[in-house]
């Protein structure tokens, strides 16, 4: 097992999951994906993180991108879990959770941080791009529960760098003014952004968030 870093070819593994036997990167196609970690099923701050990422389902189709959760317990026990999650959170579970109860993908992965659980995983989260490569890690204790706003937030700051060119300053919010990356020249910003920019330092240079009219 290697660590995992940005900008890194995101392991491929085949494995058994509620929606049936996933290769990974064949599932993933040319979408974007989320592979997130749990530490066990029939646990509550889980049940409420994966009740609450079958409420986002149409925000992830929006940004085209395909969600696999993962936790370490078997089939069976996710299948009940399921019905449990449905009723409690008043949802329908609408994406696949990966059954690794020979921790081959959380090994992979690097899931299992054994100086805070020797056996079940942390909450893991992996974002990839089209092109397979790793574009944002985040590791969470087991105890808290992660925020899917935010999850969004840095989605739309990946694919607004990938697509139009800029970056997103601090705090940012969908919506507001991004920065030029550095390595777009003033005269190819002058073409790219329609509605002009304003250069605070030859390094800080600000425009509307591009992909809105
Ligand atoms: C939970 O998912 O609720 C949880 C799991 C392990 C430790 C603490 C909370």
């Amino acid at each position: 097992m290697a660590t995992i870093r940005l900008g890194d070819e995101a392991p491929n593994f085949s494995a058994q999951t509620t929606e049936g036997e996933i290769n990974f990167h064949e599932w993933l196609g040319d979408s974007w994906g989320v592979l997130f970690s749990h530490p066990a099923d029939y646990t509550p701050v889980c049940t409420t993180e994966l009740g609450a990422t079958s409420k986002y389902k149409k925000e992830f189709e929006k940004r085209n991108v395909k969600v696999l959760a993962l936790s370490v317990d078997g089939l069976e026990s996710h299948r009940g879990w399921i019905v449990d999650i449905n009723e409690t959170q008043n949802t329908t579970v609408n994406f696949p959770i990966i059954a690794d109860e020979d921790r081959k993908v959380s090994t992979l992965y690097d899931m299992i941080h054994p100086n805070a659980d020797s056996k079940l995983t942390v909450r893991s989260v992996f974002v990839i791009g089209p092109d397979k490569k790793v574009k944002l890690t985040i590791t969470y204790p087991a105890s808290t529960g992660r925020n899917f706003d935010e999850l969004l937030r840095v989605i739309d700051s990946l694919q607004l760098t990938a697509y139009s060119k800029v970056a997103t300053p601090v705090n940012w919010q969908y919506g507001e003014d991004c920065v030029i990356l550095p390595a777009v020249s003033n005269d190819e910003a002058n073409e790219l952004f329609s509605k002009g920019f304003e250069e605070i330092r030859p390094y800080l240079r600000i425009t509307p968030q591009p992909n809105l009219n």
